[in-house]
């Protein structure tokens, strides 16, 4: 393929643009068991002109997401001088926002999406127990009214936010893309063309800012250390960043939480809902969660950036039936949420991936929420492990606590 274009902001001293401070990385950890091994995909190989190189790194995906369903990409065309000034602008976010804004422009996630300011204080627009972390989403509407929907703080900064969320979309991912419809033997651009969503600069999906700060007792001891419930990304793909401070944990095959270990400057791959179904079950839509740090970064405020990406509403959840790959080898039903999608297309239609995305939003469920974190109402205990059960459109979905 011809070579990737690196990504080329917007200057961050344009007249008119404030002063803003640097972002300094916090220390890692210096906890070393507990952390999973990911495979790191070196995304500029892709434009090598010796096939067998390609070649390598298609299998080199295939497996790591069958296997694990998260991956980290590097070489990805963002250097991390790029990468800080937009972990700076998220700083400068939660530093300068006014209360002012965090009311006007709270979320309205029964709405089924999370447009907007998310208050520290759960995942209803109601006021529930603090859980210590605000969020700033952006959807489409919020690209298109910049004005009337954006923190006014980030309005200087908008153009070097909303090119690296298109260079994110429309290079990393397309490409990431890319790479996946070969393991499925589909032409480079299917997914691209076929599954992923455009009209915005970040398609029917959202970026975030996120901020995570220390909690306090009461916090602690109704989420017994848990800052977001176990749970599989409804979308396609989500890139977030790889960040010092240690709260992401995977769900491995042995059965146990593992951190996910700080790579400076790589991206985090996370497969979601959609792809593992458009895919017959073949890629793994990985559970995860974010948990309190090793016990040297309890302290600390986790600043999170991510890009959820996300396929077209309209489209129903199905397998990608024209990939040689499935009419070779099958689905593959064994696992996850695949499983439970053979067993709800049985005995009805699928839904759609808006339907899909926009349930699970609005009934999202806080790690604080003591009334129904209970084995017998949201929890059940399957072989010993006590599970968090959710059911969406007639889909049950259990998940490790
Ligand atoms: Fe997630």
């Amino acid at each position: 393929m011809a070579p990737a274009a690196p990504f080329s902001p917007p200057a961050a001293d344009l007249p008119g643009k404030p002063a803003v401070a640097a972002w300094v990385p916090p220390p890692a950890t210096k906890e070393t068991h507990n952390f999973a091994e990911l495979q790191s995909i070196d995304l500029a190989q892709m434009d090598s002109e010796d096939p067998a190189v390609v070649d390598r790194l298609v299998q080199q995906v295939k497996h790591a997401i069958r296997e694990d369903g998260f991956l980290f990409l590097e070489n990805y065309g963002i250097s991390l001088e790029q990468l800080h000034r937009q972990f700076a602008l998220a700083q400068y976010l939660y530093k300068n926002i006014t209360a002012e804004d965090k009311e006007r422009l709270l979320f309205h996630p029964e709405d089924g999406v999370w447009s907007g300011y998310k208050h520290p204080f759960g995942f209803k627009r109601q006021k529930g127990v603090p859980d210590g972390f605000e969020q700033f989403n952006w959807y489409k509407p919020d690209w298109e009214d910049q004005a009337n929907r954006v923190p006014t703080c980030l309005h200087p900064f908008m153009d070097e936010i909303e090119a690296f969320c298109r260079y994110l979309s429309e290079s990393v991912n397309r490409r990431l893309l890319t790479l996946f419809s070969r393991v499925l033997e589909l032409p480079d651009d299917y997914l691209w063309d076929n599954v992923q969503s455009h009209g915005s600069p970040t398609g029917e999906g959202y970026f975030r800012h996120a901020l995570f700060r220390p909690v306090g007792q009461e916090t602690r001891d109704a989420s017994k250390g848990l800052r977001m419930h176990g749970h599989t990304d409804f979308g396609l793909t989500t890139l977030l960043f790889s960040v010092p401070i240690s709260c992401l944990q995977i769900w491995g095959q042995d059965k146990e939480w593992h951190y996910v270990p700080y790579k400076p400057g790589a991206l985090v791959i996370n497969i979601g809902d959609t792809l593992e179904i458009v895919s017959g079950g073949h890629f793994r839509a990985t559970r995860h969660r974010v948990y309190r740090p090793p016990s040297d970064q309890l302290h600390e405020e986790r600043l999170s950036l991510v890009m959820f990406n996300s396929s077209q509403g309209d489209l129903p959840m199905e397998p990608a039936l024209v990939s040689p790959l499935i009419q070779r080898d099958g689905c593959v039903e064994d696992q996850g949420i695949y499983k439970e999608y053979r067993k709800r297309t049985t005995v009805g239609a699928p839904p759609t991936n808006r339907q899909w995305r926009e349930i699970q939003i609005a009934t999202c469920t806080d790690p604080t929420d003591q009334e129904h974190n209970r084995i017998g109402v949201h929890q059940t205990i399957v072989d010993g492990q006590i599970m968090h059960q959710r059911e969406y459109m007639g889909m049950k979905v259990l998940l490790p606590v």
